[in-house]
């Protein structure tokens, strides 16, 4: 397996009537990651799953749960999500008063931490974090909904923010992962590869493919993914 990379499913495009078995069955595919989307229709227009779900779903697998938290305020929910078994937990800068505050809680609470960044806000809320920082997630869509088209405009952003978390390995010796989220396929994942990103989110890309009842109808879909990394 090519550890240089992570594949995240993100679970707003699965079935949520058979959630656990959408959950275990990506995981039996080889993805590596749980992708979870919070939204709370005001930070986003449109609203999710909070910690109960994700408590139901961590005896499912000893995958890492990354919490992607499209909600505002962040603190109050953060403790509640560590306790529900997430690994990750990054949230939006502008959803947050004390952006260095909630890293810091997150990290307290026992998970890793991380910002996200919408297509239009600049990577300079990253520049006085970063020891704070365990995962950079840029945007390649605008959050709230699942099977959007890919910004093209985010590939120069992720080049941008790869040489500064080199920059800052270089210096320091820390690994910040770089992860993409919105509008991963087949067709793009390698270009988004070479750009910077190494850990992707898909969603309708990945919870779209094969027919229902299939047991091995994602097999194929992760497959196709991690073929094109290959490529890199
Ligand atoms: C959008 C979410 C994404 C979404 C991605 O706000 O953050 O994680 O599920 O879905 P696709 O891969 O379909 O663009
Ligand atoms: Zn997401």
């Amino acid at each position: 397996m090519d550890n240089r990379f992570r594949i995240a499913p993100s679970i707003l495009s699965a079935n949520f009537a058979r959630l656990g078995q959408e959950v275990t069955d990506v995981i039996a595919a080889g993805a590596d990651w749980i992708h979870f989307d919070v939204m709370d229709n005001h930070y986003v227009p449109n609203l999710t799953i909070g910690p109960l779900v994700c408590e139901a779903i961590r005896p499912l697998t000893k995958a890492t749960i990354d919490v992607h938290l499209m909600v505002k305020p962040v603190d109050r929910i953060i403790p509640d999500f560590a306790k529900a078994g997430a690994d990750v937990i990054t949230f939006h800068p502008e959803a947050s008063e004390h952006v260095d505050r909630s890293l810091a809680l997150i990290r307290e609470s026992g998970c890793k931490a991380g910002l996200v960044f919408n297509p239009a806000t600049p990577l300079h809320y990253m520049d006085h974090v970063m020891d704070k920082l365990d995962i950079v997630l840029l945007m390649s869509v605008n959050p709230g909904f699942g099977g959007q088209k890919f910004i093209p405009e985010a590939l120069a952003k992720l080049t941008e923010a790869r040489r500064k978390i080199d920059a800052w390995k270089a210096r320091t010796g820390r690994e910040i992962l770089l992860e993409i989220d919105g509008g991963v396929k087949t067709d793009n994942i390698a270009e988004i590869a070479r750009a910077g990103a190494d850990t992707f989110v898909a969603g309708s890309a990945v919870y779209g493919a094969g027919k229902d009842g299939d047991p091995h109808r994602y097999d194929s879909i992760i497959a196709a993914l991690r073929a094109e990394l290959a490529k890199v």
